[in-house]
């Protein structure tokens, strides 16, 4: 009986022990398996995603295609490799249909990002139908180009140009500028302002009639600009109103647009950093073909925030009234953009301080704080 009795409780206990060893091995099964799911599986560049090599389309691009005719292959031999991007709304449908003339003077694809609604009205230009259309309220430029042209959607572009929709292009040749900005070595770019008829805010982007390409302007002021001057706004700089980004650029700048900071503001000045090099050689603005801008406010317009006019004719006061309106709209989005400005500059420099494997590649006297 006693004998029986042991027995009873070594079975017990052996039962307790092997219940829990297979207990703790199922947790740490599970532990593992939570593990996995979170570790990056190791890619073997042969079978990606689970798929075959041959069947994998790495990029993509924005030319429409035939609903019953093969396009695929008609798409390799013609060489569009210029992706013209630009938020506009109905008032300026004259203008815009300016620029995308002279566009497609080279092969090249165009988006127009609608931010007031009108769609429909443009149906009546040539290229028309050509053209991808994306229709957001009120949202700006930036807004669009980080949704819609992520760098992996738009790989195949050689040069991206994210235009205002005020710009005149009377003086403008793609081609020729394409041309300049490759043989010069751009990797970030903008025409050069037509002094006499543009809204100007900084030096850099004025036109120098002398010259075909400038990367930087001298002078004296409250900002001193001399020939040791190693970053914006003396050098290394474009504006947000009319950039050009080739493709390894934009790859780069897209990854600079915060998703919360709609109107940009800032950004300008960190371009330098998205130059593949050198922010005084790779970045420069193309003198011999030269813009006008027009500083019409809008949401697709830079400058929409940055001056106000007042329109003011006492014989109509209805028009007055509207446009006291929209200068109040105007000076709240300019609030905002300020705001959206100072939060920018405080993201970038704790960016700056957080991650410390990263050192300024401009800031040549005072290096940061590594192991030293
Ligand atoms: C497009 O192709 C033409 C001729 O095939 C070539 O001359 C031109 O440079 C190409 N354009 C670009 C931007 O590569
Ligand atoms: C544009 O594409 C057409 C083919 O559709 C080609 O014949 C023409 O040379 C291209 N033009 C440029 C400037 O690349
Ligand atoms: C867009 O903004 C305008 C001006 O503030 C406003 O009148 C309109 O209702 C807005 N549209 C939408 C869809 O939010
Ligand atoms: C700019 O340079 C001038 C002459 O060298 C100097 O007097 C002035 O203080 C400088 N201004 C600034 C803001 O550095």
């Amino acid at each position: 009986m006693k004998k029986g009795a042991s027995y009873g409780l070594l079975t017990a206990l052996v039962t307790i022990v092997i219940l829990v060893a297979i207990k703790i091995q199922h947790e740490h099964l599970k532990m593992e398996s939570r593990w996995m799911r979170f570790t990056p599986i190791k890619r073997a560049n042969k079978h990606w995603d689970g798929l075959p090599r041959g069947i994998m389309e790495s990029t993509s691009d924005m030319e429409l295609k035939h609903l019953w005719k093969t396009s695929r292959f008609n798409s390799i031999n013609v060489n569009i490799t210029v992706l013209l991007a630009i938020a506009v709304g109905i008032k300026q449908k004259h203008n815009v249909n300016t620029i995308v003339r002279k566009f497609h003077l080279v092969n090249c694809s165009v988006m127009l990002f609608h931010y007031d609604g009108n769609v429909d009205e443009w149906r009546d230009l040539e290229w028309n139908d050509r053209a991808i259309h994306i229709l957001a309220y009120n949202q700006t430029k930036w807004w669009f180009a980080k949704r819609f042209l992520h760098p992996d959607i738009v790989s195949i572009y050689d040069y991206i140009f994210l235009w205002d929709e005020d710009i005149g292009v009377e003086n403008f040749h793609p081609e020729r500028y394409l041309q300049i900005m490759i043989s010069e070595g751009l990797e970030i770019s903008q025409p050069a302002l037509d002094p006499d008829s543009s809204e100007i805010h900084h030096r850099i982007t004025i036109r120098n009639k002398a010259t075909k390409v400038h990367r930087r302007v001298t002078y004296r002021g409250s900002l001193n600009c001399s020939s040791e001057s190693r970053g914006p706004p003396c050098t290394g700089w474009v504006e947000g109103m009319a950039p050009v980004f080739s493709r390894a650029a934009w790859h780069c700048v897209w990854l600079l647009i915060q998703n919360d900071l709609i109107h940009g503001w800032g950004l300008d000045m960190k371009l330098g950093y998205c130059a593949q090099g050198d922010r005084t050689r790779k970045v420069g603005v193309i003198d011999s073909e030269y813009i006008i801008h027009q500083g019409i406010p809008s949401l697709g317009g830079t400058s929409a925030n940055k001056q106000l006019s007042h329109h003011r004719s006492p014989e109509q006061m209805t028009i007055k009234a509207r446009s006291d309106r929209s200068v109040d709209l105007r000076s709240q989005i300019r609030r905002q953009s300020t705001a959206e400005l100072e939060i920018f500059r405080r993201r970038w420099d704790q960016a700056v301080r957080e991650d410390e494997e990263w050192t300024d590649p401009f800031h040549h006297h005072k290096r940061k704080r590594r192991a030293s």
